[in-house]
């Protein structure tokens, strides 16, 4: 593309076209071939993919060894369906990721296809499995864009915005996210902790009645959110007020599991044990893939009948997952997270102490592993999406957003997000240190032209 015998065809101009107006875009680069950190456009532009497809490709793009088991696999059988037999290819893979998730009573899945499919998995069994119906989500959660999840999701109005009637039975409670309460970056994580249990407990009198709440969820690193790491005191809190009432904990780790903050599964770190572990993105590096993980005992909970669906875990998805967690263990990814993370952030916190004007922008670096956010000092434009966020507000419109731009003028992607003013990392777990310091001079450089501009 653009082909031979069409020398003039403009893809991306046919995207514009024939592609839904409901998606947005960060660039209108067209995507032909990935390998490893960079992705290559159809007019042969070279891109630094610090975005992993949303933290999709945790071991780069089209991983060798995840490519040859999902070939080898379309030449075996594509479509074992789920409700008609049980399929080979994902026996092979559940004997693989049971025993790396982060609790051995974790031992029953089911698995489906996208995120939100799995979340909305989550959704049913607490329901079913405790006979309660409301479901309380974290102010500023991100779980989806179907109809239940978009529901569940408040970290914009933007993805709910005009769709309703959503799902009702959805509350919603505060996160130890200092830019929620309207406090400074260095507020105590204790207060924090101690405020939003306290608003989870005000919940639970005044909003909805333990005996009618079946589950708690949260992302133990916000994503969409801020990138904010819950502490682990917020994390044991929840499991304490879960216990006394007979609520489902569900961690959501769509977008923080894999090894992304440096452990298989963030909650991990904290040693709470949720009840119901929801996880996606980049268990099959870029092949379509989720699923949820529970006890046997509340998995049984379910009649048989009312879990499937045509493509629930798809053999060639379940070939390259378990291709995954081999490379994971022989590759040792982990260890690259624990350095390259340290190189990230050593070079964002020295630019944010650096005393520059570009540095003073920064007001907070945050995250674990390579799940790593940067939040700028503006604290009054709350922006509904990157095109919105980049408009001029009061003469000047998020930082973050103007950075991202800059950095594809120099064939780098990068994410921001929330609504606050907020950049996202979410580099290939493989990346290497070169590339790294590449990713870090361009961001210095994009940001370093933003600052010169205000
Ligand atoms: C934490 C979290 N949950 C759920 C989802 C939804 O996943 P999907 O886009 O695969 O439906 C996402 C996607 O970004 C996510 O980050």
């Amino acid at each position: 593309m653009p082909h031979a015998n069409e020398p003039t065809f403009d893809a991306a101009a046919f995207g514009e076209q024939h592609i839904t107006k409901g998606i947005g875009r960060l660039t209108k680069h067209v995507f032909e071939d990935g390998k490893g950190s960079y992705i290559t456009t159809d007019k042969g532009v070279k891109l630094l993919d610090m975005t992993s497809g949303i933290g999709v490709c945790n071991l780069g793009h089209c991983h060798p060894k995840v490519s040859e088991a999902a070939a080898k696999q379309c030449m075996k059988i594509t479509h074992a369906q789920v409700n008609i037999g049980f399929s080979a290819a994902q026996i092979a893979l559940l004997r693989e990721l049971i025993p790396i998730l982060p609790h051995p009573s974790l031992d029953t899945v089911f698995l489906w296809n996208s995120g939100a499919e799995a979340v909305e998995a989550a959704v049913k069994l607490a329901r079913a499995a405790t006979k309660k119906q409301n479901i309380i989500v974290m102010q500023g959660s991100y779980h989806g864009r179907t109809c239940a999840t978009a529901a569940m999701t408040r970290s914009k109005t933007i993805y709910g915005e005009g769709h309703g009637p959503l799902m009702p039975g959805i509350f919603a409670t505060a996160f130890p996210f200092y830019a929620q309460f309207g406090l400074p970056a260095d507020t105590p994580i204790d207060k924090l902790v101690e405020m939003s249990l306290f608003q989870l407990k005000l919940t639970l009198s005044q909003q909805t009645a333990p005996s009618d709440t079946a589950a708690i969820i949260l992302e133990p690193v916000l994503g969409e959110g801020g990138y904010v790491p819950a502490p682990p005191a917020f994390l044991h809190g929840l499991r304490k007020i879960c216990d006394e009432h007979g609520i489902l904990l569900i961690c959501d780790e769509v977008q923080s599991g894999f090894g992304r903050t440096g452990t298989m599964f963030a909650v991990e770190d904290s040693g709470v044990k949720p009840d119901v572990l929801i996880f996606a993105k980049g268990i099959a590096n870029g092949f379509p893939l989720s699923g949820i993980a529970s006890t046997n005992e509340i998995m049984s909970r379910q009649k048989p009948g009312t879990m499937g669906g045509t493509y629930a875990g798809n053999a060639v998805a379940c070939a390259a997952a378990k291709a995954v967690i081999e490379v994971f263990r022989e590759e040792k990814v982990l260890d690259n997270v624990a350095a390259r993370s340290k190189q990230l952030f050593g070079f964002l916190n020295n630019l944010k102490n650096s005393g520059s004007k570009a540095g003073n922008l920064i007001q907070d670096v945050r995250g674990r592993g390579l799940m790593v956010g940067v939040q700028f000092q503006d604290a009054d434009i709350i922006a509904q999406s990157q095109n919105e966020a980049a408009r001029k507000k009061g003469g000047a419109g998020q930082i973050a957003p103007k950075v991202v731009q800059e950095c594809v003028k120099r064939d780098m992607l990068l994410l921001s997000t929330s609504v606050f003013d907020v950049l996202r990392f979410i580099p290939p777990l493989t990346i290497s240190e070169a590339e790294m310091q590449e990713a870090c001079r361009i961001f210095g450089e994009s940001l370093e032209a933003v600052a010169k501009e205000l």
